[in-house]
């Protein structure tokens, strides 16, 4: 099936996502985080947009592998539920090809700017956006052949409600694919800081594992997709690593518009001082000949409908 059939493509977003003639960030106007959270603004946008040759290395061949085990093929219609800046949007829609389509969903209208704005660069015209809630998607029942996320399910509140409405837009016989983080002490780039910055800001923890860990935990994943009803539910680890040319480029990188972004805003200047020199010891030890080198394990849970 080709085109764009079930759904709007390029919708403007309800903070007025406008991708004008001219491919610059000051072109989004989002909705600057009302619904959006973390990554609503258009600063937090560009921010992401700039780390994308940062994340090909480390995200690109588990991008590619999310696609395998999501069975996408030439002519699918596949949904992308926090789909952000769209890396793994425009992978997919290479696949799919100019007879398939592939919508990018995501809460945040600044992201959404990017994804659009990238598929037009790639010229890729079968890449629709949509401003969703994962919790809710605005969609018909059975409408989608497969449905990917990436390095998302893990940051929605309620992941179990998500991951049912991916269920109920799939077609039967149509997978779903999900990348999220492994277990903390597996993901060392991200969890020292995270865990530094809370202790050095004596700050509670509302989630134990904290945001991205949420779906680590063994069996986590696998039971949240079964309860949704999932069938043939499996769940892969793939390997990659964090590599940067230096530790300062890893610790550039580190300060981001990421969750730990917002941790560290909850610090005194003279704590967010203290986390960051920690952080940099902590990190030293991944530093070798070649620069900046850490493990980072990530989870693929995929299930058929
Ligand atoms: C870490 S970013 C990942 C973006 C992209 N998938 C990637 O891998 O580059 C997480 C994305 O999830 C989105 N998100 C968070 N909560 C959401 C929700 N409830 N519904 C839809 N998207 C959500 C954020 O706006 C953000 O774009």
């Amino acid at each position: 099936m080709g085109g764009c059939p079930l759904v709007h493509c390029h919708e403007n977003g309800p903070g007025g996502v406008h991708i004008g003639d001219s491919d610059q960030m000051s072109m989004i106007d989002s909705d600057r985080g009302e619904r959006g959270g973390t990554w609503g603004s258009s600063e937090a946008a560009a921010e992401w947009m700039r780390g994308a040759a940062a994340r090909v290395q480390p995200f690109g061949p588990a991008t590619e592998r999310m696609l395998d085990l999501a069975n996408i093929r030439s002519g699918n219609q596949v949904l992308d539920v926090g789909a952000g800046a769209g890396d793994q949007t425009l992978a997919a829609a290479r696949r799919v090809g100019p007879t398939g389509f592939v919508l990018a969903t995501d809460i945040s209208a600044s992201m959404l700017g990017v994804t659009a704005m990238s598929a037009r660069q790639a010229e890729l015209s079968n890449v629709g956006t949509r401003v969703m809630d994962a919790q809710n998607l605005d969609l018909e029942s059975d409408s989608f052949d497969a449905v990917i996320s990436c390095d998302a399910l893990m940051l929605i509140p309620d992941i179990r409600k998500a991951l049912a409405e991916m269920q109920r837009v799939l077609r039967l016989g149509g997978t779903v694919a999900a990348i999220v983080f492994s277990t903390p002490e597996k993901c060392p780039y991200l969890s020292i800081p995270h865990t530094i910055a809370r202790r050095v800001g004596a700050l509670t923890t509302p989630s134990d594992p904290f945001g991205e860990f949420r779906l680590a935990g063994p069996d986590v994943l696998s039971d949240a997709c079964s309860k949704a009803g999932f069938h043939e539910v499996a769940i892969h680890r793939f390997l990659t690593r964090r590599r940067f040319p230096s530790l300062a480029d890893a610790m550039q990188y580190a300060k981001g518009p990421l969750p730990l972004r917002e941790l560290m805003a909850q610090l005194t200047p003279v704590q967010r001082e203290q986390a960051w020199a920690e952080i940099e010891k902590a990190l030293q030890q991944f530093v070798g000949p070649d620069g900046y080198d850490s493990p980072c394990e990530l989870l693929i849970g995929v299930g058929t409908k």
